[in-house]
This record gives C-alpha cells, sequence and structure tokens, in this order.
C-alpha cells in the first residue's frame, strides 16, 4: 500500500465534493474513481454492440464475477448471484416463497425499515401472521439469542425467520451465525439481512448455512451502485425467481437433471429484463482495488476496526456519552447515545432538523434514529476516514445542537439551511 488509509487515502482514490465529510459510508456507500471509472468502461462495452452484450457476454460476464465473489463470502457460486441492492434480493425471495394462509415469519425488532414494508406486504396481501423477537440493544448477543429461542419456543410453527447480520440503527451486531442455527435445529428457515455484511465482518456460508442471505457490495465492500450479492440454499434454489420475473424462467416443478437445476438460479439471474449490469460486472476490478491498493481484506478490517474504537472515545468524551457495544465483534459502524434531553415526542422533529443540517449546512452526515425511544447517532469508520474527520463530525453536532437551541427561539431563520463548509480537524 503506496498512500495510508485516512485524508490521503480519500484524496488519491475517491471522489468527494471538496469539504464533504462523510461520516455515512454505511448507508449508501462509495466507491473509488477507478471503480467508477471501469463502470463507465463496462456501460460503453454495452453500447458499443448492446445485441452481443447482453445476449452472450453478459452471461459469461456474471459468471466470472460470481466465481470471484464467492471466495469473499466462502459459498460456491452457484448458489450466489447478483441483484441491484438487498432490497431486491429480500423482495425476490420473499415474494417468491408459496406463503399459506397464517404461516408465520419471525423478525428481529431491529429490521430494516424497506424489510418490514415488504413483510407487512405479505401480511397484508399473503395472509402471513409476523411475529416479533423484541431486541435489547443494550442485552448481551446470549439474551438476543435468547429471544429468538422463546420466540420460537411459542410459535413451533414458525415458517421463517429474518435476521441481521448487523441492524441498521441503531447499529449493532447480532448473533446471526448463532441463531441461523437455533432456526435451522428447529425447522425453520432463516433469510439473513446482511446489507451490512460483506466487508464489514468476516463471512462463511459454508459454516453458517442459512437459507437466504443476502448483502449489499456497494456498502462496505466500496462497490459502485448498485450492487448485492445474494445467497440461496442448493435446496431452496428452484423456488425463488428473479424480481422482475424475466425471459429465464424455470418453473419450479418442471423436471431437469441435477446439472441443469444446478444452473437456473444463477441463469434467471443474469439476465433480468434490460437494464443496467455495469455494477455488478466491477466486480473483478473492485477484488483487485481492494488487494492490490488497500492491501488486502485484512488491512481493510484492521483499519476500519480499529479506527472505529479509537473514533467512539474520542466522540463519546467528546459529546459526553456512551456507546452501545455488547457484541464483543469489532466492526466499523458504532452508535452513540444522542446528547440531548428531549421529549420523545420530539424526536422525529428534532432528526428531520438535524439532518438537513448535516447535510445542507455542515457538508456531512450523521444519521440519527430512536428506538424504544432512545435518540442514537450512527458513525461510519471507512478506509477514506482518519480520526480527525471525527474531530469534524463532533464539531458538526455541537453546532447542530446550538442551531436548535436558537431555532426554538427564531424557527424561520434558521430552517432555511446554508451551506457554510465545515472546517476540517478542528480541534473539538
Ligand atoms: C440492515 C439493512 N438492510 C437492508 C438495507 C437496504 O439496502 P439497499 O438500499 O442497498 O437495498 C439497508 C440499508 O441501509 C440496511 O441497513
Amino acid at each position: 500500500m503506496t498512500v495510508p488509509f485516512g485524508r490521503e487515502f480519500r484524496e488519491k482514490y475517491f471522489a468527494f465534493e471538496d469539504g464533504v465529510v462523510e461520516l455515512n459510508h454505511g448507508s449508501y456507500g462509495a466507491a473509488p474513481t477507478q471503480v467508477i471509472e471501469a463502470q463507465m468502461e463496462h456501460i460503453k462495452q454495452k453500447h458499443a454492440f448492446p445485441n452481443r452484450y447482453l445476449r452472450y457476454e453478459l452471461f459469461d460476464i456474471s459468471k466470472k464475477c460470481r466465481q470471484a465473489i464467492s471466495t469473499t463470502v466462502d459459498a460456491d457460486y452457484h448458489d450466489l448471484v447478483f441483484t441491484p441492492n438487498a432490497t431486491t434480493a429480500v423482495n425476490a425471495v420473499l415474494r417468491s416463497h408459496p406463503w399459506q394462509m397464517g404461516d408465520k415469519i419471525a423478525y428481529l425488532t431491529t429490521i430494516y425499515g424497506a424489510c418490514m414494508n415488504t413483510l407487512k406486504f405479505l401480511e397484508e396481501q399473503q395472509d402471513v401472521r409476523l411475529i416479533p423477537v423484541e431486541i435489547d440493544v443494550n442485552a448481551s448477543p446470549a439474551e438476543n439469542e435468547a429471544a429468538l429461542r422463546a420466540v420460537l419456543h411459542e410459535h413451533p410453527d414458525t415458517k421463517l425467520a429474518f435476521l441481521d447480520t448487523v441492524s441498521s440503527m441503531p447499529a449493532i451486531v447480532l448473533p446471526w451465525e448463532n441463531m441461523v442455527k437455533i432456526c435451522r435445529d428447529r425447522g425453520v428457515l432463516s433469510f439473513v439481512d446482511g446489507a451490512h455484511g460483506v466487508g464489514l465482518l468476516p463471512i462463511s456460508l459454508r459454516q453458517a448455512r442459512p437459507d437466504y442471505f443476502t448483502s449489499n457490495i456497494h456498502k462496505w465492500m466500496y462497490g459502485t451502485t448498485s450492487c448485492a450479492v445474494l445467497y440461496v440454499d442448493p435446496s431452496r434454489q428452484r423456488q425463488v425467481a428473479s424480481l422482475p420475473i424475466s425471459a429465464i424462467y424455470v418453473s419450479p416443478s418442471q423436471e431437469l437433471s441435477p446439472e441443469e437445476s444446478k444452473k437456473v438460479l444463477g441463469n434467471s439471474f443474469a439476465y433480468v429484463a434490460t437494464a443496467d449490469y455495469s455494477a455488478m460486472q466491477t466486480t473483478i476490478e473492485l477484488l483487485k482495488f481492494r488487494e492490490e491498493v488497500c492491501g488486502g481484506d485484512q488491512a481493510i478490517l484492521d483499519y476500519q476496526n480499529n479506527l472505529a474504537k479509537k473514533a467512539s472515545e474520542l466522540v463519546c468524551k467528546e459529546l459526553n456519552t456512551t456507546d452501545i457495544d455488547n457484541s464483543g465483534t469489532p466492526m466499523a459502524m458504532f452508535t452513540v447515545r444522542f446528547p440531548l434531553q428531549l421529549d420523545p415526542k420530539l424526536h422525529l422533529d428534532f432528526i428531520d432538523f438535524a439532518h438537513d443540517k448535516f447535510a445542507n449546512k455542515y457538508k456531512t452526515f450523521i444519521p440519527l434514529a430512536t428506538y424504544n425511544d432512545e435518540l442514537f447517532a450512527r458513525f461510519s469508520a471507512s478506509i477514506y476516514l482518519d480520526l480527525e474527520d471525527f474531530k469534524s463530525g463532533v464539531w458538526a453536532v455541537k453546532q447542530v445542537l446550538k442551531d436548535w437551541e436558537v431555532a426554538a427561539k427564531h424557527p424561520k431563520e434558521l430552517l432555511e439551511p446554508k451551506l457554510d463548509a465545515m472546517p476540517l480537524g478542528l480541534p473539538c
């Protein structure tokens, strides 16, 4: 590695707008310029001869990219496909499942909003029953596992459990591998939402053996938008149709040889209507960037985890607060209790106010959320940040708190966003 991770790395390999300090990699990710440039080349390749690209080249490209990413998640490439994002993967699987009226789906209460909406859709349209597993973000992993066990004990006819590797807001590492085992031992299918998975935590699907797993590539792998990977256990593959169902559809009842069956999932997701496949196609360049420029997956994980630990200490000290971290598993995102005593009825107003100020006035973003009436802030320690950037983040939080105080007295004036640049590396 020629340039160390942090600000110098950001300036050399990423293309952020001047003055922007992206402290929220967790929501949308950000890709290095050379990967975005590779993506542009792939778009040109498609437009140079669309019929050859979409009818022939795409299938070979998809296979090579699935083979490439299979090492990262430790799975057979036949069991992996690409989707534009984790949400599409979740929808493809859950909306393909042959639900019967009254079938039960257990879900963790930390579930991501879009996934919860998909479950609500199934509840309304397919008459499934949703069973919450109350996750206490202050509890130990063993206590949260016990909560899942208790729900499955109470509802032994549960068909599927919807789990997270790392929840979105607040961000905590869930004991997903143990939870998958708990489900398997009881004959309950498991879907693991690993949107924050690959690149954030070491993942071995061969060891964990979930029925379904998805992970975004455009978040913690630093891939370009939009790209996610979906894993489907071989015994479930004939049931899962792409979203939308497109030109390549093989009915689950059609008899195929084992060899033919093995190819159905890969082929049906390789071409899903006329669409942009360029992000998926950058997998090879992305893995090369991680290996050759970053020094490999372990070097990335070490930097992210180490920075998150130091940054969390700094943020907690400067904002006089505490973080939530009961998992004992290091990761790049940390969540702190937001240092503002506020009536929970005003939490959403404050979140709207603060988000607007972060993005439009202070050129940064620190996502806030409320969970069980507590207000939290999440930070992401990515390879293009260093400790100085978190000092800027602390400064921005303090500014927003001052703005909120003033807004209470002069609401109109403060609702006008002003695009002041955030001073970098200020001592807080
Ligand atoms: C836990 C979790 N699941 C799913 C998603 C959805 O990801 P995407 O918008 O890439 O589909 C997110 C996005 O942040 C997430 O945090």
